[in-house]
């Protein structure tokens, strides 16, 4: 069991066929070939943020780039070798293609394109989980590819610049058959694809979220664990703003893209998740659930937050996010996932926050006692969020388990009756 999790590093239980996938699609193959490139996010809840991604690989052949449209090579790389007047848009060895902005002109586009890199999540905007560009191929030697059929020689090494997402190589698959408009179908002449998969290890990022807990039945506010995402004001730790420098706040700000720039807290994390758990009513509970960012120069656009907890299948009633459960593959039932409502709160800005209530039908295992109330596991963007020791959970007053009595319990209280009885049948 403990082999198999650390053998299948990328497997994620609540995302198990999350990938992205990067298909090749030639459509012409003469002296030239044309490729249409594309990239879709595959998985339930993570996205690609900006900067967004930057597809990468190595050619094996004499390739260069003549032209791209929808994206560009960050690098022209060396051409001396090419003769003539049109220049070439890549030469390098190891390009590395970048997405376009969105106001880029139409002439430059092509559908799909020009997103600024960013791609979304499949649950929360399918659409928008594709991005795509064309490029133009050939040989700076000679004309090679007259074979329509064949194409170059597979490129290797991808990647897509994301920090823990690693890619296979290229391999053929049968020609894409894709429909443009109502009535008409394009074949391409040859077809690659590349798979990417994401993993927290590989990734080792130190942890950028924690959660803060609170209830109704006690006035603790258990604070997310002290120097969960790094220690305030350490050598080490990033810069950041204390509440009482709030009027220099400007002046601290560095210049252009510098580190991520907070408020100082205990946790050090950028953003927090508070799980509030606000009314008890007969055959209902209620939870707020807030979400904190501490940046004060980044917004999270498309922000999402996945949640475990065993009573999310009773979910009856949300305000103000959007709602899916994540039971696609059905090995979990108890996970699903928030994000924002568009054009109201998709984007968790800089400094602010965003919050929902929710409303759960209590289900047969429905407890206020041991902490049962709180949730399991929370990842805001597909980053697990530090939770507080479960020995420091807001506890219900007086410490008895109210509604879950244990079976050792219970044959104490069994035993102690049968004896009050023969006590009583003896008298
Ligand atoms: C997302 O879109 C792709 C391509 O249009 C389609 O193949 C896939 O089934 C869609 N997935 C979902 C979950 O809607
Ligand atoms: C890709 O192919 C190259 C050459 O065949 C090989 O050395 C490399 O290990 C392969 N990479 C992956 C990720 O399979
Ligand atoms: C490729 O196409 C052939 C013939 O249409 C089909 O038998 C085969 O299953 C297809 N393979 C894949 C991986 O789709
Ligand atoms: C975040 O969004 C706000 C409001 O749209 C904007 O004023 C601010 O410049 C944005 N911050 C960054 C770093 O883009
Ligand atoms: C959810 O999964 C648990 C454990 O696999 C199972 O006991 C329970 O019946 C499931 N609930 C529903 C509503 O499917
Ligand atoms: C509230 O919860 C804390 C942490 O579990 C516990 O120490 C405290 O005794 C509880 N307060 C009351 C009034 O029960």
């Amino acid at each position: 069991m403990i082999l198999s999790v650390i053998l299948a590093d990328a497997y994620d239980p609540v995302d198990p066929k999350g990938n992205i996938v990067i298909t090749w699609d030639f459509v012409s193959i003469q002296d030239v070939y044309g490729v249409m490139v594309s990239i879709h996010n595959n998985q339930l809840y993570r996205h690609i943020e900006q900067p967004g991604w930057r597809l990468s690989w190595r050619w094996h052949g004499d390739e260069v780039i003549w032209g791209a449209t929808g994206a560009e090579a960050t690098e022209q790389g060396d051409c001396h070798r090419i003769r003539g007047l049109v220049r070439p848009h890549c030469c390098e060895k190891r390009p590395v293609m970048v997405d376009l902005p969105p106001n880029t002109p139409y002439t430059n586009q092509v559908a799909n394109c020009c997103r600024g890199g960013v791609l979304s999540s499949v649950m929360q905007n399918n659409r928008t989980a594709t991005a795509a560009f064309q490029i133009v191929v050939g040989s700076y030697r000679h004309a090679t590819y007259h074979d329509g059929t064949k194409g170059p020689a597979l490129p290797t090494n991808f990647g897509i610049g994301v920090p823990g997402y690693s890619c296979s190589n290229a391999t053929k698959v049968n020609a894409t058959r894709s429909s443009v408009g109502k009535h008409r179908h394009v074949q391409a002449l040859l077809t690659w694809q590349v798979t990417c998969s994401y993993s927290q290890f590989r990734e080792a990022a130190s942890p950028s979220c924690c959660v803060s807990l609170s209830s109704f039945y006690n006035s603790t506010i258990v604070s997310c664990p002290r120097c969960s995402c790094s220690c305030p004001l350490s050598p080490t730790s990033q810069q950041c703003v204390r509440e009482s420098d709030q009027s220099g706040v400007t002046e601290l700000l560095p210049a252009g893209d510098g580190e991520p720039f907070f408020r100082c807290t205990e946790h050090m994390c950028p953003v927090r998740v508070h799980w509030h758990v606000k009314i008890n009513y007969r055959e209902y509970w209620r939870v707020k659930v807030t979400i904190t960012n501490y940046n004060l120069i980044k917004n999270y656009s498309d922000w999402n937050l996945v949640v475990q907890h065993p009573n999310l299948q009773s979910l009856t009633k949300l305000f103000s996010f959007n709602y899916q459960p994540l039971i696609q593959y059905g090995t979990l039932n108890d996970t699903g996932m928030f994000w924002g409502i568009q054009y109201y709160n998709e984007m968790l800005l800089q400094d602010g926050n965003v919050q929902t209530e929710i409303i759960l039908k209590k289900d047969r295992g429905f407890t206020f006692s041991g902490g049962w109330a709180f949730p399991r596991r929370l990842y805001f963007d597909g980053h697990e969020c530090v939770m507080p020791p479960p020995d420091q959970y807001p506890s219900l007053p007086n410490a008895v388990p109210e509604t879950r009595v244990s079976s050792a319990q219970r044959l104490l209280i069994a035993a102690s009756c049968l004896l009050s009885l023969s006590i009583f049948i003896r008298v």
